[in-house]
């Protein structure tokens, strides 16, 4: 029977069973055959838990989708179709230290932002191009679809570092932000279209469309006036009309990391001394989670997992496959290379824009030059992320150094080097291409 053979590695995640519920309500259009969810051994209690509510979620729903539970990646690649990353290197304890590590030397501490960005990324990519090398051998027609954070960082590493050039990589901010503006204005989220510009987590909203007409404006008054646009995972602090109406953009969650980071720092120190870093909190939230899933009666995705920052991120995968797969020339905002898209960004680095999708992938709409007031950030923050990939690869300090301190959240070469010798020292175990150099 022809169908579509999927594999996500990092199946023992809790978002996995978004993802089988994406498959299940596109069955008709996206034919999946074979599901197979790969996961470490450390990963093989939850990958287990994972499996059987998947198992439970297809007979409930009665599509003939196999799902196949592996500890071996390369089996399950073998004729892949569509390969999805959803990995965690060093897992929730290497986040709670990329969270508090920065934080002791006044320092925001956040998982995809600032030095735990950069940190994630000096762990994720070596792992993910070495999925890459498996791509190029078992199954070198898929696609390869990454959502490990920091997505953007990856996507620019897999362009730069890897052979394989049908990837596209994925993020739920802009999804939320669709989601948001329709709830703010109460009407319906396929209503609402955005010009998406930017990169991952620091993406612009630079035009706002609801039926059509623009609603650019109506929408900043509104996000100014109360209607807080955020994500489970960023407090919203409101923001400031005037800095708005003279960005005249919509900025994204991430961005209040940027334009608010002394009054965020605050917060985050305050969260910290009350209950921990976000990755503790997660924890939590991840056992709560996990003790339903076990369930032997759960045969749906439940409710819970809307707490988690990135709900949805699942639902934008199964879209773009089925994009991709019935090449649907549909518009959505993926992280892709930039091939001149957006002006004053390498052409070969990527960027997270509106795409038309196709069978052949991602085809990037051109934004032109970012408005002035966009611009710089943007630049500066791609220069530290291509920076970033080059270290993770390289394992060369003082590219890591150098990509720390260009870091708009660090103030200092000082700060950054302290930063980044205690974060080095404390992920030794998972940055081997780092080992044996010298720090100073
Ligand atoms: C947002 C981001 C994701 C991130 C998530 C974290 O949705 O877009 O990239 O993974 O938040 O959520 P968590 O619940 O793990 O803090």
């Amino acid at each position: 029977m022809p169908g579509i053979k999927i594999v996500t590695i990092g199946g023992g995640s809790s978002y996995t069973p978004e993802l089988v519920e994406g498959f299940i309500n596109r069955y008709k259009e996206l034919p999946v055959r074979e599901l197979w969810l790969v996961d470490i051994p450390e990963g093989s209690e939850k990958l287990a838990i994972i499996g059987a509510l998947a198992k439970r979620m297809v007979e409930k729903a009665g599509v003939p989708l196999e799902i196949y539970t592996s500890l071996d990646r390369r089996e399950a690649l073998t004729g892949a179709d569509f390969v999805t990353t959803q990995i965690r290197v060093g897992q929730l304890d290497a986040r709670a230290k990329d969270e508090a590590i920065p934080l002791k030397y006044g320092v925001i501490g956040q998982e995809t932002n600032g030095p735990g960005g950069l940190f994630k990324g000096l762990r994720t990519i070596p792992v993910i191009l070495d999925i890459c090398r498996d791509i190029e051998t078992y199954c070198p027609n898929a696609w390869l679809i990454n959502f490990s954070n920091p997505a953007g960082m990856v996507t620019e590493a897999v362009l730069r570092y890897s052979n394989i050039t049908k990837t596209v990589g994925l993020c739920n901010v802009p999804v939320g932000m669709r989601m948001g503006v329709a709830e703010m204005l109460g009407v319906d989220a396929d209503r609402i279209h955005i010009d998406f510009a930017g990169l991952n987590h620091m993406v612009y909203g630079l035009n706002i469309y609801l039926d059509g007409e623009t609603i650019t404006e109506d929408v900043l008054d509104k996000l100014v006036s109360g209607n807080g646009l955020t994500m489970k995972n960023i407090v919203d602090l409101g923001w400031d009309k005037d800095f708005i109406r003279g960005l005249a953009a919509l900025p994204c969650p991430y961005h209040r990391y940027y334009y608010q980071t002394s009054k965020l720092l605050e917060e985050e120190q305050e969260d910290f001394a009350e209950k921990g870093t976000r990755a503790q909190v997660v924890k939590q939230l991840e056992k709560e989670l996990f003790d339903i899933y076990k369930n032997p009666d759960l045969t749906v995705k439940p409710k819970q997992l809307e707490e988690r920052g990135g709900a949805y991120y699942s639902d934008a995968a199964c879209s773009l496959i089925n994009s991709i797969y019935n090449n649907k020339g549909d518009i959505q905002p993926v992280n892709t290379q930039n091939n001149g898209a957006i002006a004053g960004i390498p052409d070969d680095s990527a960027v997270e824009v509106n795409c038309v999708i196709t069978k052949d992938g991602p085809k990037p709409i051109a934004v032109g030059d970012l408005p002035v007031a966009t611009r710089g950030l943007v630049q500066q923050i791609k220069s530290f992320e291509q920076i970033s990939a080059e270290a993770a690869v390289t394992g060369d300090y003082q590219k890591a150094m150098l990509a720390m301190t260009i870091n708009p959240l660090v103030p200092s070469d000082t700060i950054a080097k302290n930063i980044l010798d205690e974060m080095m020292e404390a992920h030794r175990d998972y940055l081997p291409q780092f080992v044996n150099q010298v720090t100073s």
